[in-house]
Formats: C-alpha cells, structure tokens, sequence
C-alpha cells in the first residue's frame, strides 16, 4: 500500500526509533527492522533506500551485529549513522579503528563536499586555519554542529569512497561512494542538537532515494478506511474503550470505515478518575454517534480487590476481570467477527532496543488475552503509528483535543495510586484529591507541559489539627513529572504557589485528608507510578 518506503535497519541505537520518525516527518513511510531480519523480508518491504542505524557496538566485538551484506548489492542508496557507518566500511572493505579520542555531544563539522548529501546546508562560513609540513594556510569552510556519540572510527573507507566531512578529532566523519549510492556519517542526523539533520536525512530520502513525500494523515485514513472496509465487509467489530488516546482514536478511525458495524464497550472498574466513563461516552456517543455499551461493573472489580494490598496482584485482578465482563458483553453482541485494538508501532517493533525497563518491571494489561477463548480476529489500524502520530491522526478525524492531549492513565487505574488495600471510600478521598490536582494543573497552564500529573493515597495516617481539635488523617502524595515517552522522567519543578494551592484545597476540601507531601524523585531510579 505504501509505494515510497525507507527501511532503517536497527543496530541497538537509542536513536532508531527517532530516524523512522524523521523520514515520516518528510512523508515518506519509513519501518524499523531488526538488523537479522531475513533477507527476503527485506526484499518483500522494497524499500527505495536503507539506513543502517547506530548501536552501543564495536564492529570488531565478539558478537558484533552485522547484516545481510546482500543489502549492499541491492542497488539501492544505503546510509549508515555512526555504529552504521563502521558497519558499512566493515562490509564493503574499509577499516575501522578505535578513536584516538572518543567524541560525544557536540562537534563542529567542516564540510568538504556539498554537492549531494550535505547540499544546501545553511552552515556557517568560517576562516579556517590549517598547517601542512609547517606552512600555515587560511581558507573558508562550511562549519556546521553535529550531534556525536561513537569510539570507533573509519581508519580506511573502502575502495570507491571519498571522505565529504571532517572534524578535528575524525578525518573521516562523513563519506559517499557516489556511484553506488551507498553514504555514510558518523554523527547522528537524526537528533535535533544536530543544526541540519533533517535536511541531511531530507537529501538522502529525496535526491538520492528519489522518493516522493506521499505519506501524509489523510491518505493514511483513505487507505486505511478502505482497507477496514474491504476486510470486515458485513461483520461486526468490538472495541474496548479505556479513556485513554489510543482507543479513542481507534474506534473513531474503525467507525469512520464501518458505522454501525462497530460496538465499543466501555467497563467502569470502580477506579477510574472523576466524570471519567461520562466523559468518554459523551465523546464517542454525542459528538460520533457511536454504538457504545458501557458497563458498570465497579461493585465487581472491588469485591474482588478485597483486602489485595500487593500492586502485582491488583494489576492481576483488574486485567483478568476486564477480560471476564468484555467477554460477557462481546458474547452478547450477535456476529461479531473482530476485535479493533489500539496497538502502537513501538509495541510491535521486534528489536529490544524500545523496550524501556518499564516494561517488563510491571505487568500491564493487555487485551490481547480476549483473543484465546473468543475465537475473534485481530484488527490493530494504528499498528503501523508512533504515539504523536496518532495525536495528528485524531486531529484529522475531527476529534476533541481535550481527549488527545489527556495524560496517559494506567490501566489499573486508582488502584496502583491507592498504597494498600483498595476500597470505596479510599477510592472516594483519592478521587476527589485527584480532581482538585488535574484542575489547579489545568489552571495554571502547566498541564500540556506535564507527561502526568497525579494524586496518591499514603497507607499512613498523621497527626493534625483543624480548628481547635487533633486529627488523625491520611497523607496524599503529588506526583507530577516530565517526560517524553514515560521511560525516563523527571519530576517537575511545579511553583510553590501553585504547590500551596493544591495543598491548602485538598487539605479543606476533602474530608479524610490532613496532609500533603510532593514526591521528588525521578525516574529511575523511582518509577512515575508509586506501585
Ligand atoms: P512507571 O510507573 O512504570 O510508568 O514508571 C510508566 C508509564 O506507564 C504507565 N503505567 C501503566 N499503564 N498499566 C498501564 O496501562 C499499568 O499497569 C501501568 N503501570 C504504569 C504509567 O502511568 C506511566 O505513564
């Protein structure tokens, strides 16, 4: 369906998932395959170019990861980025050498050859000075910053290649063989501390791939909605609805392509936020028209959370008795063929390189597990999109930006932010907490510069005293952090002002409270999570 497609071929960098969104970014499509996959894959996807990302590597380690050197016989232009620059060398009969100096962070780059990939760049014409066998001559070079992180270095570039960039601590940071179309660097284009990046990688995608900038949201939809069409023909489609962005924009995207065919179920499981299961049936219900069943089964999930305090085992038992009451539901629905979940891009990459520890410290829920007793077949639409592209894909379906832009919100909900056992009235004083945060976040402005920002009921009671009388009440935690894939965070330098005004409303206004702590750590070594 793709005509113009870039594959990069993952190595283990930080940076790869950042490469295949830059060339997006360009609207050209661009996949991630991990370095082995086979070679037959990688002729079947057809890419019109290759970027061999970098990697934590050396190419002379015992366990090197190397590719199919048939990628090089291909005919097609080929670019490696940093660790993919050595390979390339490596494979094709350069050599490669440890750094004298290993270089990180920022470096000045002097441009030696501006005809194709590094054409057009706007850098800096600066006066060089350069001493050949003690005769000292100036001249002016194009001097651009990059962005450098390696140890090794190209020693010898293979027969055909000409060096097109140099710094002071690598001659070689750049090099093209013109004639096969095969390009490499030794930086990373693809980080923004890098001043031209994007026009590097736009110069490689376009003049020398010769790739036309066809991928864009609203052919996304147009092929996607007919795709869906031409797959569930008369059947019908479940989708369960969290609240979160994901779901949202998959049944929006599903219902755009089939109507009423498509029945979203939507649990309330007794820990969800304030006004949230109103909030998400009036979304879908009166601004779609959607076919939407919403269940409240909250007496269920707290019954079942009675006297659980372990965080793994909340996690368990909420997931599981999901799974019952979608099921109960779905079987109620007559023909119903599919299953539509929000499945995103970074969940289906099979290298390891996305997967953040978080991922495997804490169990989250998946619905997948529908799948075994129901017999349903799986219809993933936004398998394909990173998380910011399905914020614009949602703008393009027309939807509220109250929705896309909502913090991420876990599954198990209050559940992992109520410390100890779980039980209405504790749900009651977190959610009432939690709502006087998000507001007085939302307020002073800083919520779209937050990853999330949440309230946590402590499992200790302080001594207080309001009015004339002691008090014996529970403690809430804040939590409020920065970051920008959940991986990694920060907690966030909120005013005090506006600290003391969360504080003072919770303490007068939610009966059970008498204290409020800001939690200042970060992650890791903490998680944003408290459980
Ligand atoms: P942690 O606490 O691991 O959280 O730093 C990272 C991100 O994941 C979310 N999170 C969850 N999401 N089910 C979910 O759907 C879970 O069990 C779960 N635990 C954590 C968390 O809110 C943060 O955005």
């Amino acid at each position: 369906m793709h005509e113009e497609k870039i594959l990069v071929l993952d190595f283990g960098s930080q940076y790869t998932q950042l490469i295949a969104r830059r060339v997006r970014e360009s609207k050209v499509y661009s996949e991630i395959f991990p370095y082995n996959v086979s070679f037959d894959k990688i002729i079947s996807f057809s890419p019109k170019g290759i970027i061999l990302s970098g990697g934590p590597s050396s190419v002379y380690d015992k366990n090197a990861p190397l590719p199919d050197k048939r990628i090089f016989e291909l005919g097609i232009p080929v670019l490696g980025i940093c660790y993919g620059m050595q390979l390339m060398a490596y494979c094709i009969g350069g050599k490669v050498a440890k750094a004298a100096k290993r270089e990180y962070g920022r470096a000045e780059l002097i441009i030696d050859d501006d005809s194709d990939l590094l054409k057009g760049i706007k850098s800096e014409v600066r006066s060089q000075k350069s001493e050949v066998r003690g005769l000292v001559t100036r001249h002016s070079s194009l001097v651009t910053v990059v962005w450098m992180s390696h140890g090794d270095r190209i020693e010898e570039y293979p027969r055909g290649f000409k060096p097109i960039a140099h710094t002071d601590n690598s001659p070689v940071a750049a090099m093209a063989d013109k004639n096969r179309r095969f390009y490499a660097l030794q930086f990373h284009p693809e980080v923004v501390h890098t001043e031209h990046g994007s026009e590097i990688l736009r110069n490689f995608i376009f003049d020398i791939c010769k790739c036309k900038p066809e991928w864009t949201m609203k052919s996304f939809i147009e092929t996607t909605v007919e795709e869906i069409k031409n797959r569930v023909k008369n059947d019908k489609v479940v989708c369960a609805i969290s609240g979160g962005v994901d779901s949202a924009v998959t049944a929006v995207l599903m219902h755009r392509a089939i109507k009423k065919q498509l029945i979203c179920i939507f649990v309330d499981n007794g820990v969800l936020r304030t006004g949230e299961a109103k909030k998400v049936e009036n979304t879908l219900k009166k601004h779609f028209h959607m076919n939407i069943v919403c269940v409240d089964a909250s007496k269920r999930f707290l019954k079942k959370l009675k006297g659980v305090t372990d965080p793994e085992k909340k996690r368990k038992i909420i997931g599981n008795e999901f799974i019952r009451i979608f099921e109960e539901q779905a079987k109620k629905i007559k023909g119903v063929k599919y299953l539509a979940q929000g499945t995103l891009y970074p969940d289906v990459i099979e290298s390891t390189s996305f997967k953040g520890p978080s991922a495997t410290i804490k169990s989250h829920h998946n619905v997948g597990g529908l799948l075994k007793d129901m017999k349903l077949r799986l219809i993933e639409p936004l398998r394909e999109l990173f998380k910011d592209e399905v914020r614009i894909l949602g703008r393009e379906l027309g939807m509220p930006e109250e929705v896309l832009n909502r913090h991420p919100f876990p599954g198990p909900g209050l559940a992992i932010r109520i410390i100890g056992e779980v039980t209405e009235q504790r749900c009651g004083i977190l959610r009432k907490a939690d709502a006087i945060v998000l507001e007085e976040i939302k307020k002073s402005g800083l919520y779209n510069e937050l990853w999330q920002a949440f309230a946590v009921l402590l499992p200790i009671k302080t001594v207080g005293v309001m009015g004339d009388e002691r008090t014996y009440e529970n403690v809430v935690a804040l939590r409020a952090v920065k970051s920008v894939d959940g991986m990694t965070a920060d907690w966030a330098r909120i005013p005090y002002d506006i600290l003391g005004n969360i504080s003072n409303r919770i303490i007068n206004e939610v009966k059970g409270v008498n204290r409020v702590v800001f939690d200042i750590s970060s992650k890791p070594p903490s998680t944003i999570e408290w459980e």
